[in-house]
Formats: C-alpha cells, structure tokens, sequence
C-alpha cells in the first residue's frame, strides 16, 4: 500500500474568487508512451495516496479511462466529488461546439461538472494526434480576438448554466492577454503555460499574479520523456544542470523534486506527470518537507535559458516564418 499524505496536509492556493485549491496536481497526458489504462491506474494509485487535482484533457484521448477511476474512487467512498479539483480543456477543433466538447468531458471523467475549463489553445488550429512538426493544415489562421472572444463567450456561457466552476486560458501571450482580457465579463482564474527551471517565462508569471491569474506550470520537470518530435538539438535538460544536480545531493533527493519545490514556493501550480507510484507519492510529498533555502530559489532563479520545449510548430499557418510567430515576441501580436 503506498504512502498516503493527508490532503489537508497539502498547502493550498487562492484564486481570486477565494476559493483554495492543492498547490499541485497531477497531469495525465500519457503522450505516445503510456496507454490510457496506464495512466488511468496512476490516477486510481494517485487519488488513494492523497492528490485531489487532475489536469486532464480532451484531447489526451483517456478521460473515459480516467472517469471510470474518479467512478469508482467516489462508489468505494474513497473521496467525494466535491474534494476533488477537476480540470480539463476544450481542443482547438472543437472552438465553435464548447459546450458540446464541455458535456463529453464531464460524461467521460463521470464528474457532473468540471471546476477548471481551460482553452486548450488561444486559436483552433487543429492537427492530428501525434503528426509530424513539420505538418501544416491548410485551415490554420493567426490568432483572431473576435475568434477567441467567440470561444471565450461560450466558456462563460458554461459557468452561467453550472457546467464548469472557473475558465482557464493556455499557451497565452500577453500581447494576446491585453486584447482580451478587457472584454471578459468573467475573468479566468488560471492561466496554464509551459514553466520549468530553465524557461521559467517571468514577464507572463508576473503578468498573470498582477491580474490575480492563477499561474499554473506545465511540463514542470523539463518533460524529461517527451516524444523524439518535441526534441531539438539545443534544448537543455534542465533536471541534469550541475545546480539542480547539487541541490538535489543538498536535499538527498532526485532533481525533479526541487524542480516542483521550486515551483510551488515561487507561486506557481505544478502538474508534474508520472505513472510511477515512487514518483507521483514523492511529487506530492516534495511539497510539504524539507523546502528550498532562499539562496537555492535564487540560484534556479539564474537557471533561465528561455528554453520553451513546446514550440507548438503544427499549430502555424501559410505564410507564418516560423514557431517563434505563436509567441508575439516582439510584444504585439503577430497576425500575419
Ligand atoms: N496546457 C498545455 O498545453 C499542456 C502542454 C503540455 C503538458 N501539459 C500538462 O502538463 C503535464 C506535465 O507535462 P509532461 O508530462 O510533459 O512533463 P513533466 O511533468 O515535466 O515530466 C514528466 C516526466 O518526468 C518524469 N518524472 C516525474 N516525476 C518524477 C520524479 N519524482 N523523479 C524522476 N522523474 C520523474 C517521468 O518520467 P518517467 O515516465 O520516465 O518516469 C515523467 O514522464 C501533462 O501531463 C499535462 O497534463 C499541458
């Protein structure tokens, strides 16, 4: 039987409605290398040994999987639906149909209602699972805000009728923030963008505090195990950098922790991925012993390298240069 860490135990994060919520979760997407009854078990082993968060996704391809485990943690008494903290999002393919997309999710992971709906990403272009990063579908279009307005109108629509409790945002610039965020009638309380050690993305996490955005960091270990497609020659391991390997001897612990250590005492929510019992118990544990000195957090503070992994290449249109359009980086956003 694993360990088990009492989630009141766990420290909590306030969104700006004042509703608390576990300062990590656990992330589902099994890529290419785990089936969804693998990481559907990992979620059953990770409920009993005390996470009460789950970023999971429609396009992950497993939430019927993971549904019949949250089905059946709540039949054997295990945890009530009210302590869990359900995410999802809705895929870029499905921006005109929320709702539709919003009702699968929630009849799939048997949840009666979603507490967190993100935008999966801020425009549809769509592209088939795992296709090749040089792919390019003929419909994808820059970033439009009546677009994304049109898909954000249907989110609120969803906490209106009781669908979904708070709406997210994703892989969001702040030049596309500032566009948008005037014409919310329900600000988002989470905004969930790609945040390790070596890309650690300060101007949008002190965008996102400043807006009382809720920062939540994804691939928080480096995505160490992403598919070959997602590897360039320059990346940087970051859990493999001669400081994190120091810390981590200081800590007598693996890398990984100090990553998410890191991570949740400079404020943001990590949703770190495992299917490996020894790992996910020891990510939840990671935040509640044994925390960073303020010399550690300054010293991965100097680990930035701006090394974003996920470039998000198959989302581009004809007529874009290249990945770095997506990310508006020269502060206004790029439209052609
Ligand atoms: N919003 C978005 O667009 C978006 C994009 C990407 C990801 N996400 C979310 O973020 C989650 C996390 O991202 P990710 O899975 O790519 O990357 P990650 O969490 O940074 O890395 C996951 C890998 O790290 C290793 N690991 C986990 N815990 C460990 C530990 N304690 N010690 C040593 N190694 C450990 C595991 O490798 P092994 O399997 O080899 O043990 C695992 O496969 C996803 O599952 C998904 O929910 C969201």
């Amino acid at each position: 039987m694993a360990e088990m860490i009492q989630p009141a135990m766990v420290p909590k994060v306030k969104l700006y409605t004042g509703e608390e919520i576990p300062c990590v979760g656990m992330g589902t997407f099994g890529s290419d290398r785990f089936t969804p009854e693998q990481v559907s078990n990992a979620v059953a082993g990770a409920i009993r040994c005390g996470y009460r968060m789950f970023d999971c996704a429609a396009c992950y391809g497993n939430e019927d999987q993971i549904g019949e485990v949250f089905h059946a943690a709540f039949e054997e008494g295990v945890v009530e639906r009210k302590d869990l903290f359900i995410m999802t999002k809705v895929w870029n393919d499905m921006h005109e149909r929320v709702e539709e997309s919003c009702r699968k999710s929630i009849q799939d992971l048997q949840c009666d209602y979603i507490d967190l709906f993100f935008i999966h990403w801020p425009f549809p272009n769509y592209h088939a699972p795992g296709c090749d990063v040089d792919s390019r579908n003929p419909d994808s279009r820059p970033f439009s805000v009546e677009e994304f307005m049109n898909t954000y109108r249907q989110c609120e629509e969803l906490v209106r009728k009781g669908l979904i409790r708070h709406i997210g945002i994703s892989n969001m610039t702040i030049p596309k923030m500032e566009a948008v965020l005037p014409l919310m009638e329900i600000m988002p309380s989470a905004c969930e963008s790609e945040m390790h050690v070596c890309f650690q993305q300060k101007e949008i996490f002190d965008y996102l505090t400043e807006h009382k955005i809720q920062p939540i960091g994804f691939m928080p270990l480096g995505s160490p195990q992403r598919p070959e497609r997602d590897k360039c020659p320059e990346d940087v391991a970051d859990l493999q950098t001669p400081e994190m390997q120091e810390i981590a001897k200081a800590h007598g612990c693996h890398p990984a922790l100090i990553a998410l250590k890191w991570a949740h005492q400079r404020g943001q929510i990590p949703i770190p991925f495992s299917v490996h019992e020894a790992e996910y118990v020891s990510n939840l544990k990671a935040m509640i012993e044994d925390p960073l000195t303020e010399e550690e957090m300054q010293k991965i503070a100097t680990l930035e390298r701006n090394n974003r992994l996920v470039k998000g290449q198959v989302f581009l249109w004809e007529g874009a240069k290249d990945w770095h359009d997506l990310w508006d980086e020269e502060g206004k956003i790029v439209t052609l």
